[in-house]
C-alpha cells in the first residue's frame, strides 16, 4: 500500500469513530426488558424506572424554548467563541439558558481528580488501540444500532456526513487530551455544547416526516438510547483491549471508566443509569446493547459512506478493503454480512493469523525475533489511525441544529 492510500484508510478510521460517538444509527430497536439495578450505577441508588422512557426534561424544555423562541441562530453565533473549560459564558446568552449552562457545566461531586490524572497516562500509552477502536469498533458498530442510525441519518447534519463525523470526532479527541477536564481543556464545553444539541434533536426529528414514519419512537434519544451509544464507545473498547490481552493495570482501566463516568455524567445521562465499574457496564450492555444490533437502511447507507471515505485520495481501491476487513475482524461476520461488507481474500486472513502476535510483541509478551512480517505495516497503520483520527478532530464547532436533514 502506498503512503497516500494507506493515509486515506487511516483517516476513514478517524472518522469512523466520530460517527460512533454521534449516534448515527436508525431503527426498530429490540426492547428488553430493565433489570438493570441502580445499585450498580455510579449514584448507587434511584428508582429504577426504565430508560427508554426517561429524556432530559430540563434540557429539551429549554431547547425547545429557544428554539420556538427563534433563538437559536444567535446562541450558536455566541457560543462559537466559548471553548475553553474554565472559560466564563459569553455575554448576551439569554438568562434561562445561561443559568442551566452555569449548572450544567460542573463537575459532579463524585469526580476523581487523581482517577482523571491516570486517564491521561492511559490514554497517552494506548492512544494508538483508542484510535482504532474508536474508529473502526465503535464508528462502524453505530451503523448496527437502529434508533442512533435513523435518527443522525434524518437530523440537519445526516446531510453532510463528514462535517458530522469531524465534530463527533472532537469528542473522542477532548476526553483523550491531557487536560480534558481541566481549566484548559475542552470536554465540558463539548458535553455541554452536544447535550443541547441532544435536546434539540428531541424536538424537531418528531416533527421530520422521514423519521416519523422510519422511526419507532416518538421522542428520539432516550436515557437508554444514551446508554446503547455509551456502550459502544468505552465498554466495547474495553473488551477489545481485554480480548487481545493487552496488559492494562487495574488503576488505568477504572481511569478510563472514569473519565466515561464523567462524559456521560455532562452529556445529562442521569448517574442512576451510569455504571459504577466494569462489571456492571458488561452487564448493562449485555442487556441494553447487544440486543438492539441490527441492520437497517439508513445505517447501511451510512457504513457505506463511512467505508467510501478514503476514496477521495485512492479511490477506494485499497482503502475500503482495508476497512472493510477491520470492521469483519473487530465486530465479527454477522455485522459484516448486514453491511455488505464481502471478504477480503487477502486482509481477513492476515488479521486473523497476525493481529494476536503483532500486540503480543508490542506489548513485550512476545520476543522481537518472532514478529510477524506483518508487524511493521500493522505498527504503521496504527500510527497513522492515531494521528489522523486526531487530526479530524481540528476545532469544530458544534452547534445546536434549528432544522431536520430537508430530504
Ligand atoms: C450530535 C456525541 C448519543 C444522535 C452529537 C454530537 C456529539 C455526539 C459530539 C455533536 C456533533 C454534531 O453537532 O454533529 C454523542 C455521545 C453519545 C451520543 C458521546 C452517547 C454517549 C446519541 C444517541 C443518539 C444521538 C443515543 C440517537 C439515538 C445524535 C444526533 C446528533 C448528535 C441526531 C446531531 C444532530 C445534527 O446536528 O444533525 N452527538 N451522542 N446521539 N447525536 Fe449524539
Amino acid at each position: 500500500m502506498d503512503n497516500l492510500s494507506r493515509r486515506n484508510v487511516l483517516k476513514a478510521g478517524g472518522a469512523l469513530g466520530a460517527l460512533g460517538a454521534l449516534g448515527v444509527v436508525a431503527p426498530a430497536q429490540a426492547s428488553t426488558e430493565w433489570t438493570w439495578s441502580p445499585a450498580g450505577s455510579v449514584a448507587g441508588t434511584g428508582v429504577g424506572a426504565d430508560p427508554r422512557w426517561v429524556w432530559d426534561e430540563e434540557a429539551d424544555r429549554l431547547v425547545a424554548s429557544l428554539l420556538d423562541r427563534g433563538d437559536v441562530p444567535k446562541v450558536n453565533e455566541l457560543l462559537r467563541t466559548w471553548t475553553k473549560n474554565d472559560q466564563p459564558l459569553p455575554a448576551g446568552l439569554p438568562a434561562d439558558l445561561r443559568d442551566f449552562m452555569e449548572r450544567a457545566r460542573r463537575l459532579p461531586h463524585w469526580a476523581d481528580r487523581d482517577k482523571l490524572a491516570t486517564a491521561v497516562e492511559f490514554n497517552e500509552k494506548r492512544g494508538l488501540y483508542l484510535g482504532v477502536l474508536y474508529g473502526l469498533a465503535s464508528g462502524m458498530m453505530s451503523t448496527v444500532i437502529p434508533k442512533e442510525a435513523r435518527a443522525v441519518y434524518y437530523s440537519q447534519g445526516g446531510a453532510d456526513m463528514k462535517d458530522r463525523i469531524s465534530k463527533t470526532a472532537k469528542l473522542g479527541y477532548d476526553i483523550g487530551s491531557r487536560d480534558a477536564y481541566q481549566p484548559g481543556g475542552e470536554m465540558i464545553v463539548t458535553c455541554v455544547k452536544t447535550r443541547l444539541v441532544h435536546a434539540a434533536v428531541r424536538h424537531l426529528l418528531p416533527q421530520s416526516p422521514y423519521w416519523t414514519k422510519a422511526a419507532e419512537e416518538e421522542i428520539p434519544i432516550s436515557q437508554r438510547d444514551m446508554m446503547v451509544t455509551w456502550h459502544s464507545l468505552p465498554t466495547t473498547v474495553m473488551q477489545k483491549l481485554t480480548a487481545w490481552e493487552v496488559p492494562i493495570p487495574a488503576a488505568e482501566s477504572e481511569a478510563f471508566l472514569h473519565s466515561w463516568q464523567l462524559g456521560g455524567h455532562l452529556l445529562g445521562i442521569k448517574d442512576e443509569y451510569i455504571p459504577v465499574s466494569w462489571a456492571e457496564a458488561d452487564a448493562q450492555a449485555e442487556q441494553v446493547l447487544d440486543p438492539v444490533l441490527a441492520p437497517t437502511p439508513e445505517g447501511v447507507d451510512l457504513a457505506d459512506i463511512l467505508l467510501n471515505l478514503g476514496a477521495d485520495i485512492d479511490g477506494g481501491v485499497l482503502s475500503k478493503p482495508v476497512l472493510g476487513a477491520f470492521t469483519r475482524f473487530l465486530l465479527g461476520d454477522r455485522i459484516a454480512g448486514w453491511l455488505h461488507i464481502p471478504r477480503e481474500p487477502i486482509w481477513d486472513p492476515l488479521l486473523n493469523a497476525a493481529w494476536g502476535p503483532f500486540i503480543a510483541v508490542r506489548e513485550g509478551l512476545l520476543p522481537f525475533p518472532l514478529a510477524p512480517e506483518s508487524y511493521w505495516l500493522f505498527d504503521e497503520f496504527l500510527r497513522r489511525a492515531a494521528l489522523l483520527y486526531l487530526s479530524e478532530a481540528r476545532p469544530i464547532s458544534i452547534e445546536i441544529p434549528d432544522t431536520n436533514r430537508p430530504s
